[in-house]
């Protein structure tokens, strides 16, 4: 009963935990009460096993390698460079489809557990979703890393459509096929290896725009996978946490759909778009501007917006864009924040840094909202996003982000790219924004052309 109440509240804090997230001014308060939660919920299951007569040792064991994980966990986080947290995150999510893996197979070559075939097929879809999150998951990690893959991509889609067939193939005859007709520890072996292989080939020849999808999604089959290992072992804490995190996964990839303009059903046939293939080298007309000019735009201008990417997390300039803001306050212009959805390189990249600067998040304004009506904006500030602003989304059917809605930047009266050279954003897609007559570049680190904006401003 004692142990009942605890599992509840720690469940009852992990969903609290999850609201306040969705709040930027919450979110620090959201991550440690979820935190507090998941630590209350493991002293909780070694209490329980002490009770249940479970040895010393097996305690001990458990309780160190929660400690092991927790420390190495601690430093790892701490270490990691802000620019590889969506490695990182990608990283900890294989882990945990690695947990359903090696779970699903010590319940059964450990310790047998499979009376009838719900707690089968149970094992069966937690060795699915936890072999293809692990692996994918890798995959992943390493094209956000920049690792070159090998290729070719569309001998890859096959392999990985005959796979999902041979998974899919075993799964029936298991239902239908009378119990022990095949010894079930090799069929979720065969199956675990089979999810392992699927998620590389299935994984690997995504790429390009898609990425954001594919990310939400693998996350979203770890969470399945949390699910089917809960049901197992009659776990509320881990059933929750994974009903939790693979709802939140599949809300998050139909929103990444939204945003890439793909329908969920492609994505779940694994009709992705292919890898990063860099467009042919095209002369581009560049004009460049200095901060110190663009300082004079600024202050000359009356509503004025940012568009941030993937080079603001680079530079660290979360804290310049706060600073430009009040300076800009000051000046009497009014400065938003254009967000896209997949701006970054993971979900919510820049809502996470500009709630950590102190934005105000009613100054975050919606795409969606202002698209129709960019000319309204005097200047555009675009710090470090490149594909997010690409008018070839919107009219070069050869590309390969055509389709992917954009930040129409290209429509303010003025825009300034915040650049260091002349680099391809993530797709590797040319940037036709560049060749626009009211485009300028102000290259230079992010961070540092935004300090010498503000102090050309406060001498204006
Ligand atoms: P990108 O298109 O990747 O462009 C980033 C730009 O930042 C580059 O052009 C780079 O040019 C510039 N940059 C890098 N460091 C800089 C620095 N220190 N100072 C100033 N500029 C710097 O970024 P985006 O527009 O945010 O687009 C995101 C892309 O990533 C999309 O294609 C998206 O599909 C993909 N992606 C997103 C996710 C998620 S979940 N959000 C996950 C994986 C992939 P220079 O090197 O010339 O400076």
């Amino acid at each position: 009963m004692t142990m009942s109440l605890v599992y509840l509240a720690s469940a009852v804090g992990l969903v609290q935990g999850l609201k306040y997230m969705g709040d930027p001014t919450r979110a620090k308060l959201g991550n440690t009460v979820a935190g507090v939660s998941v630590v209350v919920a493991l002293i909780a299951v070694a209490w329980a096993n002490g009770n249940a007569g479970t040895s010393a040792l097996s305690i001990v064991l458990l309780v160190g390698t929660i400690l092991i994980g927790a420390v190495i966990g601690k430093v790892w986080s701490d270490r990691v460079a802000m620019t590889a947290m969506p490695q990182l995150v990608s990283i900890f999510n294989a882990l945990g489809g690695a947990c359903a893996v090696v779970l699903g197979l010590n319940a059964v070559y450990g310790e047998g557990v499979v009376n009838g075939k719900f707690p089968g097929v149970v094992l069966i879809l937690g060795g699915i979703f936890g072999g293809t999150a692990f692996t994918g998951s890798m995959v992943a990690f390493m094209k956000l890393d920049g690792r070159k893959l090998p290729r070719p991509v569309k001998a890859y889609k096959h392999i990985a459509q005959a796979l999902l067939l041979t998974m899919s193939t075993i799964t029936v005859g298991y239902l239908i096929l009378a119990t022990g007709t095949i010894p079930f520890p090799t069929l979720l072996l065969v199956i675990s290896i089979t999810a392992l292989l699927y998620g590389v080939f299935f994984t690997l020849p995504i790429g390009g725009a898609d990425m954001p999808v594919l990310i939400s999604l693998l996350n979203a089959l770890t969470g399945v996978a949390t699910l089917m290992a809960g049901l197992l072992f009659h776990d509320p804490v881990m059933l929750i946490g994974g009903i939790l995190v693979g709802a939140t996964g599949l809300l998050l990839t139909t929103q990444m759909c939204t945003a890439m303009n793909r329908s969920l059903s492609h994505v779940l046939a694994g009709s992705f778009r292919s890898s990063r293939i860099p467009t042919n080298e095209v002369e581009q007309d560049i004009r460049s501007i200095t901060a110190v000019e663009t300082a004079s735009l600024l202050a000359f201008s009356k509503q004025v917006a940012v568009v941030p990417g993937y080079g603001m997390a680079v530079a660290q300039a979360q804290r310049e864009c706060f600073a430009l803001q009040e300076q800009l306050r000051q000046n009497g212009v009014d400065l938003h924040f254009i967000i896209h959805p997949v701006a970054g390189r993971m979900p919510g990249h820049m809502n996470v840094l500009l709630a950590e600067a102190n934005i105000p998040y009613a100054s975050v304004i919606d795409m969606n909202a202002v698209n129709g009506k960019m000319e309204y904006y005097d200047a555009v500030l675009v710090i470090g996003a490149n594909d997010v602003v690409n008018p070839s989304a919107e009219n070069d059917p050869t590309s390969s982000i055509y389709g992917m809605p954009i930040i129409r930047a290209y429509k303010a009266k003025q825009v300034i790219v915040m650049k260091r050279g002349m680099a391809k954003g993530y797709s590797g897609v040319t940037n036709t924004l560049f060749d626009r007559q009211n485009c300028k570049v102000l290259f230079g680190d992010a961070k540092e052309s935004l300090e010498q904006i503000i102090t050309e401003l406060k001498r204006i």
